[in-house]
């Protein structure tokens, strides 16, 4: 209807008009008082997943991005390790300006920094991880820009056995072997009620012939001679 965010008056006459008219420059301030707090404001982030569950012995990336609307100046960053309420650094680092790759400090012999200013991105690798390994890891954040406030991002590592792969193979077995089971009890009903069915064809053609041949031994035959009966009487 009206696309500048600041109307003229003349296109303000309705009530109607006036709030459609209203409503960007409503956008935009609450844009800008709201952006100034928290959109324009630094963030990170681990990404839509926020935990993993990985065999011992594998490597896994711990992912981490930042961004900022009002941009980054001497951003520092690290990650900790939340080992049960201390938080040893594994690495740590500073972006000087956006797009600048960062100089990076490693203190964990497994850990390796495959982030890149150019995607935002401060993820790590953890390289064939153990048991011990598994906890929190917390992405760290802080943009001198904006008050030295904090940001940080938890990501969750799960490390499993390479028994859980026994498992899912025990249980694989179990399932084929139920499977195969019933798809027996399958084929030996169908093949009982084929027999079945067969059985009683026989029986079937034995009763015709015993029928036919003497004629005086089940219900069948009571109810024809009662017949022959009723069409010997009109006879007589
Ligand atoms: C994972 O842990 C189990 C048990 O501790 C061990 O036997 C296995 O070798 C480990 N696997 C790897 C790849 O390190
Ligand atoms: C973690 O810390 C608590 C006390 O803070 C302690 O009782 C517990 O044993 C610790 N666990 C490990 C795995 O170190
Ligand atoms: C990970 O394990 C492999 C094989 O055991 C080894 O060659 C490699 O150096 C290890 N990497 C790190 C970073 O420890
Ligand atoms: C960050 O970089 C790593 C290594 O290059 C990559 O695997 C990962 O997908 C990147 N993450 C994002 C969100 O771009
Ligand atoms: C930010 O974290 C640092 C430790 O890295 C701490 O000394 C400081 O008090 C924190 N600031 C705020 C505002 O939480």
């Amino acid at each position: 209807m009206c696309s500048d965010p600041v109307c003229t008056t003349s296109k303000c006459n309705s009530i109607l008009n006036s709030v459609l008219c209203a409503f960007p420059l409503f956008l935009h301030l609450s844009l800008l008082l709201s952006g100034v707090w928290t959109v324009g404001g630094l963030e990170v982030s681990t990404g839509k997943v926020s935990s993993i569950e990985a065999m011992n012995g594998s490597t896994v990336l711990l992912p981490c991005t930042y961004s900022s609307c009002i941009g980054i100046k001497n951003l520092y960053f690290n990650w900790q390790y939340n080992d049960n309420g201390t938080f040893p650094k594994l690495c740590e680092g500073e972006i000087s300006m956006e797009g600048v790759e960062p100089k990076v400090n490693v203190y964990h012999e497994r850990v390796e920094f495959v982030g890149s200013s150019k995607t935002n991105n401060i993820s790590i690798l953890l390289w064939n991880i153990t048991f011990e390994d598994e906890g929190e890891y917390i992405c760290f954040a802080r943009n001198p820009k904006e008050k030295n406030r904090n940001h940080s991002a938890v990501f969750t590592l799960l490390v499993v056995d390479q028994m859980k792969e026994v498992d899912n193979t025990l249980t694989v077995i179990i399932v084929s072997v139920l499977g195969g089971v019933i798809g027996l009890v399958i084929i030996v009903m169908v093949i009982k009620a084929l027999v079945v069915h067969f059985l009683l064809k026989d029986d079937e053609k034995n009763k015709e012939c015993l029928v036919s041949s003497s004629g005086n031994d089940n219900t069948e035959n009571g109810l024809s001679g009662a017949k022959a009966d009723n069409k010997g009487t009109p006879k007589a």
